[in-house]
Protein backbone atom coordinates (compact mmCIF):
# COMPACT_ATOMS: atom_id res chain seq x y z
CA UNK A 1 0.00 0.00 0.00
CA UNK A 2 2.43 2.30 0.83
CA UNK A 3 5.84 0.89 -0.31
CA UNK A 4 7.61 4.20 -0.83
CA UNK A 5 6.64 5.48 2.77
CA UNK A 6 7.74 2.01 4.06
CA UNK A 7 10.96 2.32 2.53
CA UNK A 8 11.71 5.19 4.61
CA UNK A 9 10.47 3.94 7.93
CA UNK A 10 11.62 0.57 7.74
CA UNK A 11 15.03 1.95 7.89
CA UNK A 12 15.98 -0.57 4.80
CA UNK A 13 18.66 1.79 3.65
CA UNK A 14 20.95 1.62 7.16
CA UNK A 15 20.71 -2.18 6.76
CA UNK A 16 24.21 -3.97 7.17
CA UNK A 17 23.44 -7.01 4.74
CA UNK A 18 20.70 -8.48 2.05
CA UNK A 19 21.46 -11.85 1.50
CA UNK A 20 19.50 -14.18 -0.44
CA UNK A 21 18.60 -18.07 0.20
CA UNK A 22 19.64 -19.33 -3.10
CA UNK A 23 22.76 -21.76 -3.97
CA UNK A 24 26.36 -20.15 -4.57
CA UNK A 25 25.57 -18.77 -0.83
CA UNK A 26 28.36 -17.45 1.53
CA UNK A 27 27.66 -13.66 0.11
CA UNK A 28 27.42 -13.00 3.88
CA UNK A 29 30.64 -14.55 5.11
CA UNK A 30 32.57 -12.62 1.81
CA UNK A 31 30.92 -9.16 3.27
CA UNK A 32 31.93 -9.88 6.15
CA UNK A 33 28.81 -11.13 8.26
CA UNK A 34 30.34 -14.41 9.09
CA UNK A 35 29.44 -14.90 12.90
CA UNK A 36 25.75 -13.71 12.04
CA UNK A 37 23.21 -16.29 9.92
CA UNK A 38 21.97 -14.82 7.05
CA UNK A 39 19.50 -12.49 7.52
CA UNK A 40 15.71 -13.11 7.37
CA UNK A 41 13.67 -10.09 5.60
CA UNK A 42 10.20 -9.99 6.53
CA UNK A 43 9.82 -7.37 3.50
CA UNK A 44 10.29 -7.93 -0.15
CA UNK A 45 9.21 -10.66 -2.43
CA UNK A 46 12.60 -11.54 -3.12
CA UNK A 47 16.34 -11.67 -2.60
CA UNK A 48 17.54 -7.70 -2.28
CA UNK A 49 21.24 -7.14 -2.69
CA UNK A 50 23.52 -4.53 -1.59
CA UNK A 51 25.86 -3.20 -4.31
CA UNK A 52 28.71 -5.35 -2.57
CA UNK A 53 26.46 -8.75 -2.31
CA UNK A 54 25.09 -7.85 -5.82
CA UNK A 55 28.52 -7.43 -7.48
CA UNK A 56 29.84 -10.96 -5.99
CA UNK A 57 26.80 -12.80 -7.24
CA UNK A 58 27.22 -11.43 -10.99
CA UNK A 59 30.48 -12.73 -10.36
CA UNK A 60 29.73 -16.20 -9.19
CA UNK A 61 27.31 -16.02 -12.06
CA UNK A 62 29.89 -15.25 -14.95
CA UNK A 63 32.12 -18.06 -13.04
CA UNK A 64 29.66 -20.70 -13.73
CA UNK A 65 28.62 -20.25 -17.08
CA UNK A 66 30.40 -16.80 -18.97
CA UNK A 67 28.00 -13.86 -19.41
CA UNK A 68 27.32 -13.29 -23.30
CA UNK A 69 26.40 -9.27 -23.95
CA UNK A 70 24.17 -8.19 -26.07
CA UNK A 71 24.01 -5.36 -28.41
CA UNK A 72 21.22 -3.00 -27.78
CA UNK A 73 19.01 -5.71 -26.65
CA UNK A 74 19.67 -8.28 -28.88
CA UNK A 75 21.40 -11.81 -28.50
CA UNK A 76 23.56 -12.95 -25.77
CA UNK A 77 21.77 -14.01 -22.68
CA UNK A 78 19.16 -11.53 -23.00
CA UNK A 79 17.81 -13.43 -25.91
CA UNK A 80 18.42 -16.58 -23.96
CA UNK A 81 16.08 -15.03 -21.26
CA UNK A 82 13.51 -14.16 -23.51
CA UNK A 83 13.72 -17.63 -24.77
CA UNK A 84 13.16 -18.56 -21.49
CA UNK A 85 10.22 -16.67 -21.14
CA UNK A 86 8.27 -17.87 -24.03
CA UNK A 87 8.30 -20.69 -21.88
CA UNK A 88 7.59 -19.84 -19.00
CA UNK A 89 3.79 -17.88 -20.67
CA UNK A 90 4.15 -20.13 -23.54
CA UNK A 91 3.47 -17.41 -25.93
CA UNK A 92 5.32 -17.51 -29.81
CA UNK A 93 7.47 -14.21 -28.94
CA UNK A 94 9.26 -12.35 -25.55
CA UNK A 95 11.02 -9.18 -25.34
CA UNK A 96 13.04 -7.66 -22.44
CA UNK A 97 11.32 -4.12 -21.83
CA UNK A 98 13.33 -1.39 -19.74
CA UNK A 99 10.51 -1.26 -17.19
CA UNK A 100 7.51 -2.74 -16.25
CA UNK A 101 5.74 0.48 -16.90
CA UNK A 102 6.39 0.67 -20.59
CA UNK A 103 5.68 -3.05 -20.72
CA UNK A 104 2.42 -2.57 -19.57
CA UNK A 105 1.49 0.93 -21.23
CA UNK A 106 2.52 -0.12 -24.89
CA UNK A 107 1.24 -3.53 -24.70
CA UNK A 108 -2.32 -1.98 -23.89
CA UNK A 109 -1.76 0.67 -26.61
CA UNK A 110 -0.56 -1.73 -29.38
CA UNK A 111 -3.26 -4.17 -28.10
CA UNK A 112 -6.12 -1.41 -28.19
CA UNK A 113 -4.91 0.15 -31.59
CA UNK A 114 -7.04 2.93 -32.60
CA UNK A 115 -9.49 2.49 -29.70
CA UNK A 116 -9.43 4.71 -26.53
CA UNK A 117 -10.79 3.07 -24.09
CA UNK A 118 -8.89 0.52 -21.71
CA UNK A 119 -10.62 -1.69 -18.89
CA UNK A 120 -8.87 -1.80 -15.81
CA UNK A 121 -8.93 -2.60 -12.07
CA UNK A 122 -9.53 0.91 -10.16
CA UNK A 123 -6.70 -0.92 -7.82
CA UNK A 124 -4.21 -1.09 -10.89
CA UNK A 125 -0.61 -0.08 -10.85
CA UNK A 126 -1.74 0.96 -14.34
CA UNK A 127 -4.79 3.29 -13.28
CA UNK A 128 -2.78 4.19 -10.07
CA UNK A 129 0.88 4.17 -10.25
CA UNK A 130 2.10 5.04 -13.87
CA UNK A 131 1.81 8.50 -13.79
CA UNK A 132 -1.06 8.86 -16.72
CA UNK A 133 0.53 7.95 -19.15
CA UNK A 134 -1.97 6.11 -20.82
CA UNK A 135 -4.09 8.91 -21.09
CA UNK A 136 -1.03 11.87 -21.62
CA UNK A 137 1.19 9.51 -24.02
CA UNK A 138 -0.96 6.54 -25.83
CA UNK A 139 -4.25 8.47 -25.94
CA UNK A 140 -5.77 6.22 -24.40
CA UNK A 141 -8.58 6.50 -21.74
CA UNK A 142 -8.20 4.14 -18.81
CA UNK A 143 -11.61 2.88 -17.16
CA UNK A 144 -11.41 1.96 -13.69
CA UNK A 145 -13.39 -1.06 -12.68
CA UNK A 146 -14.63 -2.28 -9.06
CA UNK A 147 -13.43 0.54 -6.74
CA UNK A 148 -11.31 -0.54 -3.72
CA UNK A 149 -11.78 -4.11 -4.96
CA UNK A 150 -8.47 -6.49 -5.79
CA UNK A 151 -10.27 -7.53 -8.86
CA UNK A 152 -13.60 -6.73 -11.62
CA UNK A 153 -15.82 -9.69 -12.48
CA UNK A 154 -17.65 -10.22 -16.41
CA UNK A 155 -20.62 -8.56 -14.75
CA UNK A 156 -18.64 -5.25 -13.64
CA UNK A 157 -16.89 -4.75 -17.57
CA UNK A 158 -20.23 -5.86 -19.05
CA UNK A 159 -22.06 -3.38 -17.24
CA UNK A 160 -19.51 -0.37 -17.49
CA UNK A 161 -18.93 -1.13 -21.61
CA UNK A 162 -23.29 -0.98 -21.89
CA UNK A 163 -23.73 1.94 -19.63
CA UNK A 164 -20.93 3.64 -21.83
CA UNK A 165 -22.43 2.37 -24.49
CA UNK A 166 -25.83 4.04 -23.52
CA UNK A 167 -24.63 7.14 -22.39
CA UNK A 168 -22.20 8.08 -24.81
CA UNK A 169 -23.09 10.07 -28.23
CA UNK A 170 -20.16 10.40 -29.72
CA UNK A 171 -19.23 6.17 -29.80
CA UNK A 172 -15.59 5.35 -29.43
CA UNK A 173 -14.35 1.71 -29.86
CA UNK A 174 -13.42 -0.68 -26.94
CA UNK A 175 -9.54 -1.32 -26.55
CA UNK A 176 -8.06 -3.60 -24.67
CA UNK A 177 -8.80 -4.77 -20.98
CA UNK A 178 -6.13 -5.20 -18.37
CA UNK A 179 -6.15 -7.32 -15.20
CA UNK A 180 -3.12 -7.13 -12.72
CA UNK A 181 -2.36 -10.35 -10.69
CA UNK A 182 -1.66 -10.51 -7.73
CA UNK A 183 -2.55 -7.06 -7.01
CA UNK A 184 0.15 -5.10 -5.23
CA UNK A 185 -2.23 -2.36 -3.64
CA UNK A 186 -4.52 -5.21 -1.97
CA UNK A 187 -1.97 -6.74 -0.71
CA UNK A 188 -1.23 -9.27 -3.25
CA UNK A 189 -4.33 -10.50 -3.27
CA UNK A 190 -5.00 -12.69 -6.25
CA UNK A 191 -8.12 -12.68 -9.20
CA UNK A 192 -9.84 -16.07 -9.05
CA UNK A 193 -8.98 -17.74 -12.11
CA UNK A 194 -12.78 -18.88 -13.11
CA UNK A 195 -13.19 -15.24 -13.25
CA UNK A 196 -10.36 -15.11 -15.38
CA UNK A 197 -11.57 -17.58 -17.56
CA UNK A 198 -14.98 -16.13 -17.61
CA UNK A 199 -13.66 -12.79 -18.99
CA UNK A 200 -11.36 -14.21 -21.53
CA UNK A 201 -14.24 -16.09 -22.82
CA UNK A 202 -16.17 -13.09 -23.77
CA UNK A 203 -13.38 -10.65 -24.78
CA UNK A 204 -12.45 -13.27 -27.30
CA UNK A 205 -15.84 -13.68 -28.36
CA UNK A 206 -15.94 -9.85 -28.92
CA UNK A 207 -12.52 -9.29 -30.14
CA UNK A 208 -11.24 -7.31 -27.16
CA UNK A 209 -7.78 -8.05 -26.18
CA UNK A 210 -6.70 -8.84 -22.83
CA UNK A 211 -3.30 -7.88 -20.73
CA UNK A 212 -1.71 -9.16 -18.00
CA UNK A 213 -0.04 -7.38 -15.43
CA UNK A 214 1.98 -10.05 -14.43
CA UNK A 215 4.90 -8.31 -12.18
CA UNK A 216 4.64 -11.05 -9.39
CA UNK A 217 2.89 -13.62 -10.89
CA UNK A 218 5.27 -16.54 -9.90
CA UNK A 219 3.86 -15.69 -6.47
CA UNK A 220 0.32 -16.50 -7.30
CA UNK A 221 0.94 -19.66 -9.20
CA UNK A 222 3.06 -20.78 -5.98
CA UNK A 223 0.43 -19.50 -3.62
CA UNK A 224 -2.61 -20.89 -5.56
CA UNK A 225 -1.31 -23.97 -7.24
CA UNK A 226 -1.95 -22.93 -10.41
CA UNK A 227 0.62 -22.52 -13.26
CA UNK A 228 2.29 -19.37 -14.39
CA UNK A 229 1.22 -21.25 -17.97
CA UNK A 230 -1.96 -21.72 -17.41
CA UNK A 231 -2.65 -18.19 -16.41
CA UNK A 232 -0.78 -16.63 -19.28
CA UNK A 233 -3.02 -18.57 -21.60
CA UNK A 234 -6.23 -16.30 -21.39
CA UNK A 235 -4.31 -13.34 -22.22
CA UNK A 236 -2.54 -12.17 -25.54
CA UNK A 237 0.21 -10.34 -23.55
CA UNK A 238 1.64 -10.78 -20.14
CA UNK A 239 4.17 -8.72 -18.57
CA UNK A 240 6.66 -10.37 -15.75
CA UNK A 241 8.80 -8.30 -13.36
CA UNK A 242 12.65 -9.13 -13.71
CA UNK A 243 13.17 -7.61 -10.08
CA UNK A 244 10.53 -8.29 -7.77
CA UNK A 245 11.89 -11.86 -7.15
CA UNK A 246 14.27 -12.31 -9.53
CA UNK A 247 17.05 -10.21 -8.56
CA UNK A 248 17.90 -7.77 -11.18
CA UNK A 249 18.04 -4.22 -10.46
CA UNK A 250 15.34 -3.54 -12.72
CA UNK A 251 13.76 -4.44 -15.93
CA UNK A 252 10.34 -6.24 -17.56
CA UNK A 253 9.94 -9.28 -20.18
CA UNK A 254 6.72 -8.97 -21.97
CA UNK A 255 5.40 -11.52 -23.99
CA UNK A 256 2.93 -12.02 -26.54
CA UNK A 257 2.42 -13.26 -29.90
CA UNK A 258 4.61 -12.66 -32.81
CA UNK A 259 3.12 -10.00 -34.35
CA UNK A 260 2.28 -8.22 -31.35
CA UNK A 261 6.02 -8.71 -29.90
CA UNK A 262 7.64 -7.56 -33.50
CA UNK A 263 6.47 -3.93 -33.07
CA UNK A 264 7.69 -3.41 -29.81
CA UNK A 265 11.50 -2.72 -30.12
CA UNK A 266 10.62 0.13 -32.16
CA UNK A 267 8.46 1.41 -29.87
CA UNK A 268 10.89 0.85 -26.92
CA UNK A 269 13.32 3.07 -28.62
CA UNK A 270 10.38 5.84 -29.55
CA UNK A 271 9.64 6.18 -25.92
CA UNK A 272 13.50 6.42 -25.20
CA UNK A 273 13.43 3.32 -23.86
CA UNK A 274 16.41 1.33 -25.80
CA UNK A 275 19.75 1.26 -23.79
CA UNK A 276 23.02 -0.21 -24.89
CA UNK A 277 23.02 -3.08 -22.99
CA UNK A 278 20.79 -5.13 -20.83
CA UNK A 279 22.85 -8.01 -20.27
CA UNK A 280 23.37 -7.35 -15.93
CA UNK A 281 19.89 -7.31 -15.51
CA UNK A 282 18.82 -10.32 -17.91
CA UNK A 283 21.97 -12.42 -16.66
CA UNK A 284 20.57 -12.18 -12.96
CA UNK A 285 17.28 -12.58 -14.09
CA UNK A 286 18.20 -16.08 -15.87
CA UNK A 287 19.73 -16.93 -12.47
CA UNK A 288 17.11 -16.62 -10.32
CA UNK A 289 14.41 -18.32 -12.75
CA UNK A 290 16.47 -21.89 -12.24
CA UNK A 291 14.43 -23.18 -9.26
CA UNK A 292 12.19 -20.99 -8.91
CA UNK A 293 9.35 -22.75 -8.50
CA UNK A 294 10.13 -25.25 -6.13
CA UNK A 295 12.04 -22.30 -3.84
CA UNK A 296 8.54 -20.41 -4.16
CA UNK A 297 6.88 -23.85 -3.00
CA UNK A 298 8.93 -24.29 -0.07
CA UNK A 299 8.18 -20.89 0.72
CA UNK A 300 4.64 -21.43 0.69
CA UNK A 301 5.03 -24.74 2.58
CA UNK A 302 7.75 -23.01 5.70
CA UNK A 303 6.24 -19.97 6.09
CA UNK A 304 2.33 -22.03 6.86
CA UNK A 305 4.48 -23.74 9.57
CA UNK A 306 6.09 -21.08 10.73
CA UNK A 307 2.80 -19.21 11.58
CA UNK A 308 1.12 -22.15 12.83
CA UNK A 309 3.65 -22.09 15.21
CA UNK A 310 3.79 -18.58 16.16
CA UNK A 311 0.36 -18.25 16.65
CA UNK A 312 0.58 -20.26 19.75
CA UNK A 313 2.38 -18.17 21.03
CA UNK A 314 1.32 -15.48 23.65
CA UNK A 315 1.31 -11.85 22.02
CA UNK A 316 1.00 -12.27 18.62
CA UNK A 317 -1.02 -13.46 15.95
CA UNK A 318 -0.56 -13.57 12.46
CA UNK A 319 -3.83 -13.68 10.00
CA UNK A 320 -3.77 -15.31 6.10
CA UNK A 321 -5.69 -12.49 4.10
CA UNK A 322 -8.19 -13.97 2.11
CA UNK A 323 -7.25 -14.37 -1.73
CA UNK A 324 -3.80 -13.65 -0.73
CA UNK A 325 -0.08 -14.66 -1.49
CA UNK A 326 2.91 -14.00 0.42
CA UNK A 327 1.48 -11.02 2.25
CA UNK A 328 0.30 -11.74 6.06
CA UNK A 329 -1.09 -9.05 8.76
CA UNK A 330 0.52 -9.20 12.44
CA UNK A 331 -0.95 -8.34 15.62
CA UNK A 332 0.47 -7.87 18.90
CA UNK A 333 -1.37 -7.72 21.47
CA UNK A 334 -1.21 -4.67 24.16
CA UNK A 335 1.56 -6.08 26.54
CA UNK A 336 3.68 -6.17 23.79
CA UNK A 337 5.70 -3.22 22.42
CA UNK A 338 6.13 -3.73 18.55
CA UNK A 339 9.22 -1.63 18.53
CA UNK A 340 11.18 -3.69 21.27
CA UNK A 341 9.71 -6.62 19.38
CA UNK A 342 11.11 -5.19 15.92
CA UNK A 343 14.25 -4.48 17.93
CA UNK A 344 15.06 -7.83 19.31
CA UNK A 345 14.46 -9.54 16.44
CA UNK A 346 16.91 -7.55 14.38
CA UNK A 347 19.82 -7.22 16.56
CA UNK A 348 19.61 -10.45 18.31
CA UNK A 349 18.32 -12.90 15.70
CA UNK A 350 19.19 -10.91 12.12
CA UNK A 351 15.42 -10.81 11.52
CA UNK A 352 13.69 -7.89 10.13
CA UNK A 353 10.30 -7.29 10.46
CA UNK A 354 8.61 -4.09 8.62
CA UNK A 355 6.91 -1.28 10.50
CA UNK A 356 2.98 -0.61 11.28
CA UNK A 357 1.83 2.06 8.65
CA UNK A 358 -0.25 4.45 10.81
CA UNK A 359 -3.21 2.20 12.56
CA UNK A 360 -2.69 -0.71 9.81
CA UNK A 361 -1.48 -3.97 11.02
CA UNK A 362 2.18 -4.89 9.89
CA UNK A 363 2.56 -6.37 7.34
CA UNK A 364 4.25 -9.77 6.82
CA UNK A 365 5.76 -10.28 3.37
CA UNK A 366 7.53 -13.64 3.06
CA UNK A 367 10.25 -14.51 0.55
CA UNK A 368 13.06 -16.84 -0.32
CA UNK A 369 14.93 -15.63 2.89
CA UNK A 370 12.98 -18.01 4.88
CA UNK A 371 14.42 -20.90 3.76
CA UNK A 372 17.64 -20.26 5.11
CA UNK A 373 16.67 -20.50 8.76
CA UNK A 374 15.25 -23.88 10.40
CA UNK A 375 11.93 -23.36 11.53
CA UNK A 376 12.44 -23.99 15.28
CA UNK A 377 15.08 -21.51 15.54
CA UNK A 378 12.53 -19.11 14.44
CA UNK A 379 10.29 -20.00 16.93
CA UNK A 380 12.77 -19.71 19.31
CA UNK A 381 13.86 -16.42 18.45
CA UNK A 382 10.13 -14.64 18.14
CA UNK A 383 9.42 -16.31 21.99
CA UNK A 384 12.56 -14.47 22.71
CA UNK A 385 11.76 -11.69 21.76
CA UNK A 386 8.09 -11.30 22.63
CA UNK A 387 9.44 -11.88 26.12
CA UNK A 388 11.45 -9.05 26.01
CA UNK A 389 9.11 -6.40 24.06
CA UNK A 390 6.42 -7.33 26.95
CA UNK A 391 5.27 -4.07 28.92
C1 LIG B 1 1.86 -4.64 -10.27
C2 LIG B 1 2.94 -3.80 -10.87
N1 LIG B 1 2.89 -3.52 -12.17
C3 LIG B 1 3.83 -2.77 -12.77
C4 LIG B 1 4.90 -2.26 -12.06
C5 LIG B 1 5.89 -1.39 -12.77
O1 LIG B 1 7.16 -1.88 -12.80
P1 LIG B 1 8.43 -0.92 -13.06
O2 LIG B 1 8.84 -0.40 -11.72
O3 LIG B 1 9.42 -1.84 -13.66
O4 LIG B 1 7.99 0.17 -13.97
C6 LIG B 1 5.00 -2.53 -10.69
C7 LIG B 1 6.11 -2.00 -9.90
O5 LIG B 1 6.04 -1.71 -8.74
C8 LIG B 1 3.97 -3.31 -10.07
O6 LIG B 1 3.99 -3.57 -8.75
Amino acid sequence: MHRRNFLKTSGIAALPSLGAALPFTGLAAQSGQAAQPDPVYFFFDGPFYNPKEFIARLQQVNQAAPIEADFYGGGGVVEALEKKFMAITGKGAAIFMPTGTMANQLAIAVLSGDNTKVFVQDTSHIFRDEADAAQSIHNKRLIPLAPNEAAFTLAHLQASIKSLDEGEVFKSGIGAIAIENPVRRCDGRTVDIEEIKKIAAWCREKGYKLHLDGARIHLASAFTGIPVTEYARHFDTVYISLYKYLGAPGGAMLCGDKAVIDKMRHLIKVHGGTMYQFWINAAMALYHLEGLEERLKAVVKRSAELFTQLNKLPGLQINTLKSGTNIFELQVTKEIDLAKLRDALRKEYNIYVGNRQGNDPVKITVNETLLSRDTQLMVEAFKASLAKARA
